[in-house]
């Protein structure tokens, strides 16, 4: 997880620790546990959605509608509502949706308290985005592999998805991660337990759940990735019936 210290008005600290062991069974109730512990400040850890990543974004949405997995404070959902696109958003924080929806008013917002690596939402969509290393959040490459699918169900038959994690060179182990941030409210801790995703398992999940890659960028400029530390933006788009099978006989043959 990104965190830009330069937002913080006074200071910020961080520690980090790689820890080699799956803590999914201590944790059932994490998916909530995250956003429930930063949504008061969220807004001070990151800044607004960049001009070019919500252009970037209502391209590939074309005219909706948008879903958004993690949505937050609707840092990107907001803007495009703004643009008229219609954004539907799923998260596990109570207190992230209050915030989104304080912020909507009558933009074309709509939401789910539900965590999207176990819940189907009804109807199709022509983008689903899940951004800022949201798919680390979740505590295991089984519930990682099950939200790609759930993101693949929920396309158009033009839809596309967008997925940015960020990128770990030589460790894909959980990383925990301490943040003391001076709020406009005062001191605050959050903190934030990442089971980092590996670009190669991401394009296999999404083979799997009948989805092709057609671009992979390290940043909203489009520029190529090429095994770089840091953000990735991997957009993967259905599969045609021939590719499917094309795809299977891959997967089955493969060592
Ligand atoms: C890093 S924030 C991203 C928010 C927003 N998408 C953005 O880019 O600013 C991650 C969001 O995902 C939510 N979240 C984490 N795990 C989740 C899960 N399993 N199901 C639903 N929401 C989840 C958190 O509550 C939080 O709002």
């Amino acid at each position: 997880m990104t965190v830009r210290k330069e937002t913080s008005p006074i200071s910020t600290s961080v520690s980090r620790t790689r820890l080699h062991f799956d803590m999914s069974a201590q944790h059932d109730d994490r998916a909530a546990m995250y956003g429930e512990g930063c949504a008061e400040f969220y807004d001070e850890i990151y800044a607004p959605a960049t001009r070019i990543a919500v252009e970037r974004l209502a391209a590939l949405a074309a005219e909706g509608p948008v879903l958004e997995a993690g949505v937050g404070t609707g840092r990107y959902a907001l803007p495009l509502a703004t643009r008229g696109i219609a954004v539907h958003g799923i998260d596990a924080s109570a207190a992230m949706l209050s915030i989104v929806r304080s912020k909507a008013g009558s933009l074309p917002i709509t939401t789910t308290l539900a965590d999207f690596s176990t819940t189907a939402v009804a109807g199709t969509h022509r983008l689903v985005i899940c951004l800022t290393n949201t798919l680390t959040l979740l505590p295991d490459a089984v519930r990682q592999s099950q939200a790609v699918a759930h993101f693949a169900a929920a396309l158009d038959e033009q839809g596309s998805v967008l997925i940015e994690t960020t990128h770990v060179v030589g460790d894909s182990s959980i990383t925990l991660t301490d943040v003391m941030l001076d709020t406009r409210r005062g001191k605050r801790r959050y903190r934030a337990e990442c089971r980092h995703v590996d670009t190669t398992h991401l394009d296999l999940w999404a083979a799997e759940a009948g989805l092709r890659r057609i671009a992979r960028w390290r940043d909203w400029h489009r520029r190529p990735w090429n095994g770089e530390q840091g953000n990735v933006l991997s957009l993967y788009r259905k599969r045609t019936q021939s590719q499917q099978c094309h795809t299977r006989a891959a997967i089955t043959t493969d060592p």
